[in-house]
């Protein structure tokens, strides 16, 4: 037989950088295998518990009616698109239209590649902070466009200069951050606001973690700003504020073209998403949100309890997470190896994230606390 002709492969697929959380979690697990002392893993980025019982159960009834494993409707459940709408009214002070201005997406992460095909043609820039979450890299290459950088200020609360940034097709904004884990700085909405509107940029606020504050914030949403449904869309995913990551349901909502184009593009690639578990969403944002405020206050307690024991205490706002920078010397790697403590290092968030880790607040009390145990002698003896 003849050899079969090489199959070629799409530049879009070589375009793709590395998959930093899955390569994470290989080195965790290579780490974990080397015979030495066990690893805690403090890498992850996946909610320790899960949603409250009554969105199981909303799960398992549903499932159990037999008419409810067919296609599901392409654009979802309107009660459903309802029920996000409400959330936005009642929480965050933002009206939308649920007909118009709410998709509902598998997971944002899918969102998050499936808007960069949706807003930029091949080679126009897409603008994402740095540091910033590694996944919004990915949408950027398989679309082809010229990825810039927006640096981050430490200084300015995390916040970019819009001033100083060139026109593009569409910028990422992400408050309360992953990794810096701070909340919306004072303005920073607004420049975008601002920076879009003399651009045609397009804003895409990722605001996975808005629930997740702490010190009496409020959570704060992108669409509350004047002219912020003129020029954007904001992501919001019940990964984070129910616990419910690998359920793969969350939201983009605001701008309704933007809204529209990300609906041609999934009517093509999908088919709605199963019923039931948009049943299950739909308890859960209508239910009772005391876990909501269990989680948030949980979360809240790790960060002091972490931060007052590390020699440079570092600035925590939000989300499950804190990021610090690390005295000269020592690094994610040798926290693996030597101390046995499983960080994820700045460097997979961008070029400015080099010499950073980003600590979870998303395990148990016993890990974080023999975390802890670990990470303060590993911190001040590289300090001494
Ligand atoms: C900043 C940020 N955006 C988006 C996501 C994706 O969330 P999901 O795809 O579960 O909705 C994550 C998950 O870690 C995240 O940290």
């Amino acid at each position: 037989m003849p050899p079969r002709p090489e199959r070629s492969r799409p530049d879009r697929l070589a375009r793709l950088p590395q998959q930093y959380f899955a390569a994470l979690l290989r080195r965790i697990a290579a780490a974990a295998a080397d015979g030495g002392a066990p690893v805690l893993d403090l890498g992850r980025g996946n909610p320790e518990v899960g949603p409250p019982p009554h969105v199981a159960a909303a799960l398992r009834e549903a499932s159990a009616r037999p008419d409810v494993h067919g296609y599901a409707p392409f654009r979802g459940l309107p009660a459903l698109r309802e029920a996000i709408a409400d959330r936005y009214r009642d929480l965050y002070r933002v009206e939308l239209d649920p007909e118009r201005e709410v998709a509902i997406v598998p997971g944002t992460k899918t969102a998050i590649v499936e808007l960069a095909l949706a807003l930029a043609e091949r080679g126009d820039r897409i603008l994402l902070p740095d540091p910033g979450y590694p996944d919004y890299y990915s949408g950027v290459a398989l679309a082809g466009a010229e990825l810039v950088l927006l640096p981050l200020d430490p200084a300015a609360g995390w916040a970019p200069d819009f001033d100083a940034t060139p026109p593009a097709a569409a910028a990422f904004v992400n408050y309360p951050t992953n990794p810096c884990a701070v909340a919306a700085p004072a303005g920073v909405y607004a420049a975008a606001v601002a920076y879009a509107q003399r651009s045609g940029a397009a804003i895409v606020a990722d605001a996975a973690y808005i629930d997740l504050v702490f010190d009496g914030r409020a959570p704060e949403s992108f669409l509350a700003t004047p002219g912020a449904k003129d020029v954007g869309v904001e992501l919001w995913t019940m990964s984070k504020t129910y616990g419910m990551a690998g359920w793969r349901i969350g939201f983009v909502v605001g701008n309704a073209e933007i809204v529209e184009r990300l609906n041609v593009l999934s009517d093509h690639s999908r088919v709605g998403i199963f019923r039931p578990l948009q049943d299950a969403a739909i308890a859960a944002l209508r239910g009772p949100e005391d876990s909501v405020e269990e989680r948030r206050a949980t979360y809240e307690r790790r960060r002091d309890r972490l931060v007052a024991a590390l020699p440079e205490p570092p600035v925590c706002e939000g989300t499950f997470y804190v990021w610090l920078r690390l005295p000269a010397g020592l690094d994610a790697d040798r926290l693996l190896t030597e101390h046995r403590v499983a960080v994820a290092p700045g460097e997979g968030f961008g070029p400015s994230g080099e010499g950073w880790i980003r600590i979870s607040l998303a395990v148990t009390d016993e890990t974080l606390d023999l975390g802890i145990e670990r990470l303060a002698p590993a911190l001040a003896a590289a300090y001494a």
